[in-house]
């Protein structure tokens, strides 16, 4: 691979909603960009809008990026399937959007090879329309009027002039903004420009969607918003998404890769990620005491512990004072949770153990917390 055009020193600008059409070409025109990395996927032009039947649809090998002798993204190997939402994850600073600006062809990987459905993301020719793009930080032009920036955002992707406005209408629709084609982009609020990028970023029903921080900044209803248009989409396109919301990741990610300063330190299934097909977690609540009683501390010689290290498939079984949460770690493949789960709160019932939570798993925020490091510990 040939070094770097752009210059390693000056932070990257913020990319315009939609610039992954119109601004690669001259950031990364790459020789080698026009030869399909994957012969498979290179079919003739006329399956460039056809579904892809690329089992994955992108793929990271090796993938390192450095500015100068700064390494933003240090030897990322990735395989995203077809159809997935996938969840990058990692604190400030861990390479997210240096991941997708790569991806999305804006910046070229210093060592290492990307493929977007089979093709180079320089590869635009192959690529337009195809893969949409949700800049971090995307900024709208703030005199256009909702309805006239998608339609120009459409023609960019080659959308013929005479569908390009149905087009937008129902990708309006689909953000629930089918009033705003008036609206000049800069009286929107946070939220609806927001929806407006997205609406950008799912023109002509892209193959491959990289979302880059989609909800940050937005209040509760407005992320919560953003979240219900990711999941409407879910199956019938890839998605990429990074978050700060841990829990939004794990509610809406079939799969991510956690990254800490550059690195992938863990990937693979949510379930697997979050351990949730090998541990249950109870939360439990201290016993009722009578007024004026002296406040109880639980510890684990009231609780029957012992007879759930006796249950089919338990490896073993530990608690948490300081969480008051007893941990049943089991065996895959010689138990189920929901079996765990069952047999766990029958024991703790019959005990006299009053229960306040259950969990599959430990969590996906707890996850990241114990592989990544404070950002601000530099
Ligand atoms: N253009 C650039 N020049 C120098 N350093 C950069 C540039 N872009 C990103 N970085 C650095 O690379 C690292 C990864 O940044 P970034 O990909 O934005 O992380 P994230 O999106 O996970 O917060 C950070 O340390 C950041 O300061
Ligand atoms: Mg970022």
């Amino acid at each position: 691979m040939a070094a770097d055009v752009e210059p390693t020193s000056a932070p990257p600008e913020p990319a315009p909603a939609g610039a992954n059409d119109a601004a690669a070409p001259e950031k990364a025109a790459a020789d080698d960009a026009a030869k399909p990395k994957n012969p498979a996927a290179a079919k003739p032009s006329a399956s460039k809008k056809k579904k892809s039947t690329t089992e994955v649809a992108v793929r990271l090998r090796g993938v390192v990026k450095k500015f100068g002798s700064k390494v933003a993204v240090d030897d990322v190997s990735l395989q995203i399937r077809s159809g997935q939402v996938y969840g990058l994850i990692g604190p400030n600073g861990a390479g997210k959007t240096t991941t997708f600006s790569m991806m999305a062809g804006y910046l070229r990987p210093t060592n290492g090879d990307i493929e977007m459905l089979g093709f180079a993301p320089t590869h635009t020719d192959q690529l337009k329309s195809r893969v949409g793009v949700l800049p971090q930080d995307a900024l709208l032009p703030p005199s256009d009027k909702v309805g006239e920036f998608l339609v120009h955002m459409a023609r960019l992707q080659s959308i013929p002039a005479e569908k390009a406005p149905s087009i937008v209408r129902a990708v309006l629709e689909e953000i629930e903004g089918r009033d705003w084609w008036n609206v000049r982009c800069g009286s929107l609020s946070h939220g609806m420009a927001k929806r407006v990028q997205l609406a950008q970023a799912l023109l002509g029903d892209p193959e491959v969607v990289l979302l880059d921080e989609p909800t940050s900044g937005l209040d509760p209803r407005s992320a919560y918003d953003v979240r219900q248009l990711i999941k409407a989409r879910k199956g019938r396109c890839t998605l990429i998404v990074s978050s700060h919301n841990l829990q939004e990741l794990e509610e809406i990610c079939d799969a991510a890769a956690i990254l800490d300063r550059g690195k992938v330190v863990a990937s693979g299934s949510m379930s697997e990620l979050t351990a949730a097909s090998e541990e249950v977690h109870v939360k439990i609540a201290p016993p009722l005491r009578a007024a004026g009683e002296a406040p109880y501390r639980r510890n684990a010689a009231g609780l029957p512990l012992s007879k759930l290290r006796e249950l089919h498939g338990v490896t073993r079984v530990e608690y948490d004072d300081t969480r008051h949460e007893i941990v049943v770690h089991f065996e895959r493949g010689q138990a189920d949770a929901e079996g765990i789960i069952g047999q766990t709160l029958w024991a703790l019932l019959n005990g006299q153990v009053r229960i306040s939570g259950v969990t599959k798993g430990r969590g996906l925020e707890k996850r990241v917390m114990d592989l990544t490091d404070d950002p601000d510990q530099d």
